[in-house]
Order: structure tokens, then sequence, then C-alpha cells
């Protein structure tokens, strides 16, 4: 987030509409529990989550990357009466503060959490996704992007977080670690992939909104 300035963030933050209440509770939780809490998305991110699963109305609708589930009660706005959600988490220790903040939004009958290594479980599930959230390791980003593409109908949309990594992407080649070249690795990989068609939104971290062709 760190090439906007902390005032426009503020700014941006005042004007989006704000979590319902039980979501603020869990930002709360997650920031005294659990490690590295600003991995939770946010309200900004997930009104944008809402307004692309309200657009898309999705079916089968997946999140790689849970973490105390925030995101996920923004996702599962538009999903269809019969339609399924299923997040992939790799801490089997927040299964218990995701499924008490699900338990509260009215799909959670159709809220389905899967632990383990998103990679193994990619190979298991296999839905037509109309709305993929990939937000998980950056490490595996082009694994799970190759596992999933091919499986994806025309037109359903991945959402990729983390894109420009606090504008690490434009650093010079030597100083990259290793997440900001999985994250360059898999924008190149995007960029010439003819399957899809993608714009880069330089919303907090940057999102990759991409659409199967
Ligand atoms: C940035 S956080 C997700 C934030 C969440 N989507 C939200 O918006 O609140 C990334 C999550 O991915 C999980 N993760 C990391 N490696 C993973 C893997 N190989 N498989 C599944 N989940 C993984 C981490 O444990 C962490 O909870």
């Amino acid at each position: 987030m760190e090439f906007l300035s902390d005032d426009l963030q503020e700014y941006i933050s005042a004007h989006t509409t704000k979590a319902p209440d039980y979501l603020d509770e869990l930002e709360r939780e997650t920031w005294v529990k659990v490690l590295m809490p600003r991995m939770l998305s946010g309200h900004v991110q997930g009104q944008i989550l809402k307004q692309f699963s309200i657009m898309k109305r999705p079916k089968y609708l997946l999140e790689v990357g849970t973490f105390t589930g925030y995101a996920s009660h923004f996702l599962v706005e538009g999903l269809q009466e019969d339609g399924e959600f299923h997040a992939v988490e790799i801490n089997e220790e927040l299964e218990f503060l995701i499924k008490k903040y699900w338990a509260k939004h009215p799909k959670f009958s159709q809220m389905h959490l899967h632990i383990g290594p998103a990679a193994q479980i990619l190979n298991d599930l296999h839905k037509p996704w109309d709305l993929i959230f990939l937000d998980a390791d950056k490490a595996g980003l082009l694994t799970y992007y190759e596992q999933l593409i091919p499986v994806m109908p025309s037109d359903s949309i991945m959402l990729i977080d983390n894109i420009l990594w606090s504008g690490k992407v434009t650093e010079p080649v030597a100083k990259n670690d290793k997440d900001t070249k999985a994250i360059l690795a898999l924008n190149e990989h995007v960029a010439n992939d003819t399957r899809v068609e993608q714009v880069i939104l330089s919303a907090r971290d940057g999102i990759m909104m991409v659409r199967k062709v």
C-alpha cells in the first residue's frame, strides 16, 4: 500500500462503504490473536470484492488463502442461492476463527472450508469457477493460476491480490526477493497468456483482474 500517501488511503477508506459491525469485531480479534494481522483485506478491498461478486452473481466461487475469513464475507454477497463458496487455507489454527465469524453470515451453509496446501486441494476440487480470489503464498501463484485457468469457463473472472507488492515490481532486478520474483513471473506469464484478458487495478496493493476469454 506504500505507493499511496497515508492521506489518500484515509480519504479512500472514509469514502468507502463501511463493513458491518461484526466484521470490525473480526478485524479486532485478528489483530489481538493472530500473527501478521495486516494480511486481512480490510473494508476497501472487501467492497471491491463484494461489487465484483454482485456484478458476476457466481454459482461457483473460490478463495485461495483465507486467513481469518474476512474477505469471504464480501465475496459471498453475490453468490447464487444454490451456489457454492469454497475457501482454501493452509493454517489449521485459523479454522476456529474463520468458522466463528462465517457462522454469522446468512450464507454460512453454502460456505465450505478446505484446510491444507492449496496446490494439493485444487488438484481434487474441480468446479466450473465463475469467480476466484487468489490470495495465498506468492511462491505458489503460478501453480494455482495454471491449475485454475484451464477449468475456468469463458468470461469467468480471477482476481489476484498483491500484484504490485508495495511497488517492488518496478525496483531494480538485483533487489528482487523471492516473493517479488514470483509476482513478476506471474505478471509476465499473464501478460503473454492468449487465453485471457487482464487489467491491473492499482487499488490497495494491486489487484489483477483476469477474464478467461
Ligand atoms: C494474505 S492472507 C489471505 C487474506 C484473506 N484472503 C483476506 O482477504 O482476509 C494469505 C493466506 O494464505 C495462506 N497460505 C499461505 N500458503 C498457503 C498454501 N500453500 N495453501 C493455502 N493457503 C496458504 C496463509 O496461511 C494466509 O492465511
